[in-house]
């Protein structure tokens, strides 16, 4: 089921998520929010999306990778690159709105699977920009708070 994703401004999109027990991770109801992500994630053309766009406030987030769309619970950055890159980023929850913002070009993920699996990863490009943007979501912060140039309208960039 497609989900409604929340825009700026909304208080729910500044609320830190909490993180997920292993019980609630095995729950039907998170399993099927987890689902449900990843089919609103599709449908809106996005390649990340944090629980907290849609308004649960738990750390969960659904990122594009070379195997598809996969479910990170709990992510953590455990290290980053010093050496950083411009990304241009937009955001499913602002609309039409686009901006440069200054990311680490790589960073060491822990997190765990959506089947509870302890899971390490390194990511650099649009993987790494996906992490970095979506944690940012599960701690209430938006790209719009760090970009330095934001501008309005169709330009490129992957929405987030
Ligand atoms: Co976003």
């Amino acid at each position: 089921m497609k989900l409604q994703v929340l825009t700026n401004p909304n208080e729910k999109l500044r609320k830190i998520s909490r993180p997920v027990t292993d019980e609630e991770l095995q729950s039907d109801e998170t399993q099927k929010l987890i689902d449900n992500m990843i089919e609103t994630m599709a449908e809106e053309n996005g390649v990340g999306l944090a629980a907290p766009q849609v308004g649960e406030h738990m750390r969960i987030l659904i990122a594009q990778t070379q195997n598809g769309a996969e479910a990170f619970i709990n992510p953590k950055i455990i290290s980053r690159s010093r050496r950083t890159m411009e990304s241009q980023e937009g955001c499913l929850s602002i609309p039409g709105v686009w901006g440069i913002v200054e990311r680490s070009k790589t960073v060491k993920i822990k997190a765990k699977n959506r089947s509870g699996e302890p899971v390490r990863l390194k990511a650099s490009g649009l993987a790494s920009v996906i992490f970095q943007h979506e944690i940012d979501h599960l701690n209430g912060i938006l790209f719009i708070d760090r970009a330095k140039k934001i501008q309005e309208g169709e330009a490129g960039g992957a929405a987030i």
